[in-house]
């Protein structure tokens, strides 16, 4: 690593984390591992079963218009300019699986936060580089586990929503994102914003909010780069584990409204259970996955074409 990153949060931000949304600062982007020859270097070696390119509309009430692009045989140039191009965003998954340099970093980067925050002792953490187009945008959504976003290049905007509440989520969503049997997108209301809280992300600040938390980004006019990074704690095993069971007892033995209390004998007995049901194979998860329709291709209006137009791509500007 060129140069160790730092991180910073101050008084109010360290009473927060892991509670409600905040904004701090750190030097990620001086690691080098950020610019374009870096990531252009990345993509053309990051095993691509790993990296997904995904196009959207412009409606953030139509996930629906979230569409997956195949990208084999693309340069990482190309899916670079693709992407400053088109409408696109890049998540090259757990990219710290395939790149010890971000291993590193991100071992960095949660070291400095544990130094800063008593108590917090992460179990696990990985980490997902985002490579986005300008106003590019991620519907409304809630993860399973706990979230970091490290911003980088560029601007976003993000909205954070409060975390499980049925106001914001569905109950038995959370539970179905918590076991992985659906993607995490939700069903979104623009009237949910007045709960919002909401920052502008500028290159070079971080963000976290309340595990579970809804969330959704617009970028402003520029490419922007940003780490996301999850983080695991035994309380947020144990949220999540909590949350798993109960979708199983759900589903398989049509128990409703089961309590969410994370602590005592009920919630030890629900995942012990669930646990005993995965091992015998009676608790299988089908998670639906997006079937890509779409080809990146980086002179194509949008950065894609539809599958099938590919042969074509070439001639779309020609
Ligand atoms: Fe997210």
């Amino acid at each position: 690593m060129v140069c160790a990153p730092r991180v910073y949060l101050d008084a109010t931000a360290r009473e927060d984390f892991g509670r409600r949304p905040l904004v701090g600062t750190h030097t990620l982007r001086e690691s080098g591992l950020f610019s374009d020859a870096a990531l252009i270097e990345l993509l053309d070696r990051f095993p691509r079963q790993y990296l997904y390119a995904l196009s959207m509309g412009s409606d953030v009430t139509r996930p629906e218009e979230n569409r997956l692009a195949l990208h084999d045989g693309v340069s990482g140039a190309e899916l670079l300019r693709a992407v400053t191009n088109g409408r696109l965003w890049l998540n090259i998954t757990r990219v710290d699986r395939a790149d010890r340099r971000y291993r590193l970093l991100i071992d960095e980067i949660y070291a400095q936060l544990a130094a800063q925050l008593p108590g917090f002792r992460p179990i696990g953490t990985q980490g997902t580089l985002l490579i986005s187009s300008p106003r590019a945008l991620v519907y409304y959504h809630a993860d399973g586990p706990a979230s970091v976003l490290w911003h980088i290049r560029g601007r976003k905007r993000i909205w954070v929503y409060p975390a499980l509440d049925t106001g914001y989520a569905a109950r038995e969503a959370v539970e179905d994102i918590c076991a992985g049997a659906r993607h995490e997108y939700l069903p979104f209301d623009p009237t949910y914003d007045e709960g919002a809280i909401s920052y502008e992300l500028e290159a070079g600040q971080w963000t976290a909010w309340a595990q579970n938390a809804p969330h959704r980004v617009t970028n402003g006019d520029s490419v922007n780069v940003s780490l996301s990074t999850e983080y695991f704690t035994r309380g947020s095993r144990r949220r999540a584990r909590v949350y798993a069971a109960n979708r199983f007892l759900r589903v398989r033995l049509g128990l409703r409204n089961l309590s969410v209390v994370e602590h005592g004998p009920a919630a030890w007995l629900k995942v012990a259970t669930h646990g005993l049901a995965r091992r015998a194979g009676l608790a299988p998860v089908h998670m639906k996955r997006h079937e890509a329709t779409l080809r990146v291709a980086p002179d194509a209006p949008g950065g894609v074409v539809a599958l099938g137009d590919a042969g074509n791509a070439g001639k779309v500007h020609a």
